[in-house]
């Protein structure tokens, strides 16, 4: 097979499509979000997250001070919001989540932001950051987790269909998840 060569500044494309977060934090009265795609679990016991965030971002700052973030995943309807999310810093709209369209609620068992809307969620603290290259990895230990009925030991999709992200140059969000058949 002919494969042509991928220049490293296209390199990370070969991931997507990928299912975005909301990177959600709180420290005082500053709510931080944020979608990622960097975001993944690294360790079952303990149960480790991980989330690479550039120290640009305003949610960066915030997880800094508040060491604590949530994981928020929605629904594809919430799409538009989500992309919301990346078009605005919260260092220009100080309530970001509320100007999307979205809710945002108290963590349950941790100081933290969620979102109401989200379908599951993650609340973590922050164990470690790590400065690799122009991004710094959180490493947040899971505190609890909860999620819509739709999740029972795997996600039914019946209820929660998830939006992919395909790159922001072609499509931004595809509304419709492809399930891959082994
Ligand atoms: C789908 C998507 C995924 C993203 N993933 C990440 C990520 O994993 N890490 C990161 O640092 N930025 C990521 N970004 C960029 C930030 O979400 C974006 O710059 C955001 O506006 C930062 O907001 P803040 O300054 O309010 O924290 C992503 C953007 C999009 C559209």
């Amino acid at each position: 097979m002919l494969r042509k060569t991928v220049g490293k500044d296209r390199v990370h494309r070969l991931f997507y499509p990928v299912v975005p977060v909301l990177i959600t934090s709180k420290a005082d009265s500053r709510v931080g979000c944020m979608p990622a795609i960097s975001c993944t679990p690294m360790s079952f016991n303990p149960l480790l997250i991980g989330v690479s965030i550039s120290p640009s971002h305003s949610t960066h700052k915030i997880i800094e001070k508040s060491e604590h973030f949530a994981v928020n995943w929605l629904n594809h309807v919430h799409a538009s919001k989500v992309a919301y999310m990346a078009e605005v810093s919260g260092r220009e709209v100080a309530d970001k989540i509320s100007a999307s369209g979205l809710t945002v609620e108290e963590g349950r068992a941790s100081p933290t932001a969620i979102i109401k809307e989200a379908a599951a969620v993650i609340e973590c603290a922050v164990k470690e950051r790590h400065s690799i290259g122009d991004h710094d990895l959180f490493v947040g230990e899971c505190l609890v987790a909860y999620a819509e009925e739709d999740f029972e030991d795997y996600w039914l999709f019946r209820k929660y269909v998830p939006m992919l992200y395909v790159g922001s140059e072609r499509t931004v969000f595809r509304r419709k998840y492809v399930a891959l058949k082994s």
